[in-house]
């Protein structure tokens, strides 16, 4: 139901191999034979292209061999295909087309070889070029936080931190262009593995606005930038920063309150005229707990706790962990779990069913249940909303600090335990792989996947499926793995996406 028919027919037709070493399958056009580099595309991407073409009767053809007429790569820039190319030896290659993606899509949708137009080509670098290019050694960064691995270890925190105060005023005026635009310079840095020193450092990097720049520039001469600091001094600013660091408090609602004179938490508090909804109660209840990080033993410890709920529901029930955490971050503002059931259909009722235990257990302290709006059929969704459908829940626990690891009894605290922020989501099993990879984050790096995804590759990527919209087809996933490498990008393994 799921998968088109054109997907079902392609599986029918395959072959125990599924990309056999000759192209005895096309026949139709046999005056073009195609190879499809794998290099950058990956092997699945490569087959299921393969199988594609075949299915439409063009010859293509494993291995790099005389015949070959067409050779179509992707993703792959000039100065590092012709190399790899000239490397395998191949037989009149100067008389062979050597192609970019963008011709057999187009061929692909014709039903037939289109002709090869100049735009087609991928260039030879010519040697006279090659001397004035700047040394391409040098790997060049990627305008996608999705084509960079980036660690926890930043090496230009400084400058970053700067930015992100630039990108948070933004976002409080409303600005969400130049918000984004500083959130992306922010996120290139980030994944840099050197720390610049000069403003000469960052003349190939993708991303980087002329604000950004001077930005850059001020803190690498003088230390710091008074644009940031006048930022930082400012009343509006604090206020506005404070008000959003409430659970259930946005910039809309915290720019109201700056409106009507408030300037503190205590202001807002003891002014009758404001009411709160539910989740803001619970924010300003708990403000004290839930505004401080949450720890990893802390996260473990609210894990075991989730663990022994669920199975009450199911001995099948698996718990993954996601989020910050599973990027490895040792402090997080919240703790995010997926929980999953193998039978089809199971996972209704899943959270409802661990809510009730933890209220019976008496440590649960707020909770919004969202049930599931999931719909196969609706998909592909063109609308990219922050949130997906499957059935969640936002919770706030007790969580009793004696079950968690090394914590030391203090004696100044009043109580033994303390609030944390706890995410459930339960998708149906075979959206596992997409709701992973869409939880684990971070924002920046899901924004660019889909961004890749859709500009790159004609893909509709979001928490519940992947969409080729060349073929009109669902790719389908079981590991992160699988969507990376449908993507045709390089594994990014998640310590590596804290973009
Ligand atoms: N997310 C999502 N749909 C939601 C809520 C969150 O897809 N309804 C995604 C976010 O895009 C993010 C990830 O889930 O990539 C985790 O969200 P969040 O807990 O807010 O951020 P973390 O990266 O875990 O950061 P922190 O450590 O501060 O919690
Ligand atoms: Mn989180
Ligand atoms: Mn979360």
């Amino acid at each position: 139901m799921f998968q088109t028919s054109l997907s079902t027919l392609l599986r029918k037709r395959r072959r125990p191999e599924s990309t056999p070493a000759h192209p005895q399958q096309g026949k139709k056009f046999g005056e073009v034979i195609v190879y499809l580099v794998e290099r950058r595309m990956g092997k699945s991407r490569r087959n299921f292209l393969t199988s594609l073409a075949r299915s439409k009767g063009f010859c293509v053809d494993n291995t790099l061999s005389a015949e070959v007429t067409h050779i179509v790569a992707e993703g792959n820039p000039a100065h590092e295909l012709w190399p790899w190319l000239q490397e395998q030896d191949v037989p009149h290659l100067d008389n062979t087309n050597v192609l970019d993606i963008t011709w057999f899509t187009e061929s692909m949708r014709a039903g037939r070889p289109v002709p090869v137009e100049e735009q087609h080509r991928i260039q030879k670098p010519s040697l006279q070029l090659k001397t004035c290019l700047p040394d391409t050694s040098l790997p060049t960064v990627s305008q996608y936080a999705c084509q960079r691995r980036t660690t926890l270890d930043n090496r230009n925190k400084v400058l970053t931190d700067a930015l992100e105060v630039l990108a948070e005023n933004y976002e409080f005026n409303d600005s969400k262009g130049s918000c984004l635009g500083f959130r992306r310079a922010v996120s290139v840095l980030k994944s840099l593995t050197t720390a610049l020193s000069c403003l000469q450092d960052a003349v190939d990097l993708p991303c980087l606005g002329e604000e950004s720049k001077m930005v850059i520039e001020e803190i690498l001469e003088c230390g710091s930038s008074s644009r940031v600091d006048n930022i930082l001094a400012d009343e509006r600013y604090q206020t506005l920063k404070l008000f959003t660091s409430v659970f259930g408090v946005g910039p809309k609602t915290a720019e109201k309150w700056y409106r009507i004179g408030l300037r503190s938490l205590e202001q807002i508090h003891s002014n009758s005229s404001i009411h709160f909804n539910r989740m803001q109660a619970a924010g300003f209840l708990y403000y004290e707990d839930i505004s401080k990080p949450v720890t990893i033993a802390e996260a473990k410890a609210v894990g075991c706790i989730i663990e022994e709920t669920a199975s009450c529901y199911s001995s099948n029930v698996t718990i993954s962990l996601t989020g910050g955490f599973c990027r490895g971050k040792e402090f997080g503002h919240d703790v995010d779990f997926i929980l999953t059931v193998p039978e089809p259909g199971k996972e209704d009722g899943l959270l409802p069913a661990v809510i009730d235990t933890l209220r019976s257990q008496g440590i649960l302290l707020y909770s919004d249940f969202q049930e599931s709006t999931f719909d196969l059929n609706k998909l592909p969704s063109r609308r990219f909303e922050a949130m997906d459908h499957f059935e969640k829940c936002f919770l706030i626990l007790k969580l009793q600090m004696g079950l968690v690891e090394g914590q030391q009894a203090d004696p100044s605290r009043r109580r033994d335990w303390k609030a944390v922020r706890v995410d459930l989501v339960a998708p149906p099993a075979d959206r596992y792989a997409f709701c992973l990879l869409g939880w684990t984050g971070s924002t920046q790096f899901e924004r660019d996947l889909r961004r890749f995804a859709r500009l790159e590759r004609g893909m509709l990527l979001d928490n519940h499926a992947l969409y080729d919209k060349t073929t009109n087809t669902f790719l389908q996933a079981k590991t992160e793995e699988d969507i990376f490498a449908h993507l045709g990008l390089d594994y990014i393994e998640p310590w590596q996406r804290n973009a």
